[in-house]
């Protein structure tokens, strides 16, 4: 197996070092060599003996000996041409991008498929996770309802940080800045567009539907502030960034919202940088996903895993229909804090000073919007 490794920053080195330093165990597992021919980046690079440093892409992609291609560069333009560019020479690709797969997996898997090349993307979603593995080949017997998951780990370090230091969201934010944890462009984590990349592609693959990314709503956490940590403890919840898919009669439910977690829900539990995914079946009922969602070797023993997959002949089916009705989950219970009092079907009231804190029955936010004021703040309740 002869592997050409494009991008060579966090993750693209990870993989570059576990294979060399796991290179003879991989070799007995599926017999046959393991050879990192080429590692490609812009800059100027050391790596270890025996392997080609190119800029070109394209050198890597016009070797007729290389097998498998992996994508390490992130961003949706350069890398969606270098996997397509790949496919099309029948070089299998493995990827960890997941702003890509989320977007462009459609057209992806469509090359994959008309190449007869594996596609494979574990590292897209939770990190290090064996998630998308498992729903692939070990669930098959199952149809699944719903996805739960929290799947930023940057977010979920902020909000353990308010949480356990009492600071505010821009205390927080500071700290994870400071410890490279924050993604270029903020908004990507900050205001869950990261995290739903990540339910899409989980959607995908659990109902086996294609699930347009720009259609899925997010509510990120730049909103939680130190009071409402303090009543979400105070009644029992952790406040997380809580990204769920669910199967309607006509379409899917799924969205990423900031929500308050009873603290009895395993799911809330999850500190610090950690995901979890938890996976609603009708079989085998609930199953839990939980690691570490990012980091270079984290991540990297995923992409591994899928590069040596690569050696299988048996090709993962992509036979997805388009999904025509994507649609927020807005029927729940929700959390309110506002100034005034609110004419609601409550299961709990509390109030202090200016602030009157609801958590309200079941309802659909379009009934529950009109009652606000605009100083309200409201976010959803599981458990
Ligand atoms: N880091 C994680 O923990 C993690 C976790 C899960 C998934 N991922 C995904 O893994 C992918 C890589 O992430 P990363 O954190 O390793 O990113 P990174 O550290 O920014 O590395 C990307 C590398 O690609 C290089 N590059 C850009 N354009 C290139 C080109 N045309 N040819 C060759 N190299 C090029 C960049 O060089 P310059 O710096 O010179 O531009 C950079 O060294 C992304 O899709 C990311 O979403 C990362």
């Amino acid at each position: 197996m002869q592997i050409g490794v494009i991008g060579l920053g966090t993750v693209g080195y990870g993989v570059v070092d576990i294979l060399t330093k796991e290179k003879k165990r991989l070799e007995k597992l599926i017999g046959q060599e393991v050879v990192v021919k080429y590692g490609c980046s812009l800059d100027d690079v050391e790596l270890p003996n025996g392997i080609i440093a190119t800029k070109d892409y394209k050198e890597v992609i016009n070797d007729k000996d290389i097998d498998v291609v992996v994508e390490l560069i992130g961003g949706t333009t350069i890398a969606k041409k270098i996997i397509l560019e790949a496919l099309e020479a029948k070089k299998h690709v493995v990827t960890a991008n997941k702003a890509l797969i989320a977007h462009y997996g459609k057209e992806i898997y469509q090359c994959a498929n008309e190449n007869n090349c594996h596609i494979l993307y574990e590292a897209s979603v939770g990190g290090g996770i064996p998630v998308l593995v498992s729903q692939k080949e070990s669930l098959v017997a199952n149809n699944t309802k719903k996805i739960t998951g929290i799947l930023n780990g940057t977010t979920n370090f902020i909000l353990t940080l308010m949480e356990k230091d009492n600071l505010d969201f821009n205390e927080a934010l500071a700290i994870a800045e400071s410890l490279g944890y924050v993604e270029a462009n903020p908004a990507l984590d900050l205001d869950g567009i990261d995290a739903a990349h990540k339910i899409c592609i989980l959607a995908q693959n659990g109902f086996n539907q294609f699930i347009d990314a720009d259609k899925i709503q997010c509510n990120g956490i730049r909103s939680v502030t130190k009071k409402d940590m303090n009543y979400a403890m105070k009644f029992g919840y952790r406040i997380k960034l809580i990204a769920q898919a669910k199967k309607l009669d006509d379409g899917i439910g799924i969205d990423v919202s900031t929500s308050l977690v009873n603290k009895e829900m395993l799911v809330a539990n999850v500190m610090d940088a950690y995901n979890v995914v938890e996976i609603d079946t009708d079989y085998l009922e609930n199953v839990l996903y939980y690691g570490k969602g990012a980091g270079r070797y984290v991540t990297a023993s995923a992409v591994v895993s899928d590069i040596i997959k690569t050696h299988q002949n048996d090709l993962w089916s992509h036979e997805y229909e388009d999904c025509q009705n994507v649609q927020p989950i807005t029927k729940a219970k929700y959390y309110i804090r506002c100034s005034k009092p609110i004419d609601v079907d409550y299961i709990e009231y509390y109030s202090k000073q200016d602030d009157h804190i609801y958590f309200t029955k079941e309802m659909e936010l379009e009934d529950l919007k009109p009652l606000l004021e605009q100083d309200s703040v409201y976010f959803k309740v599981h458990g």
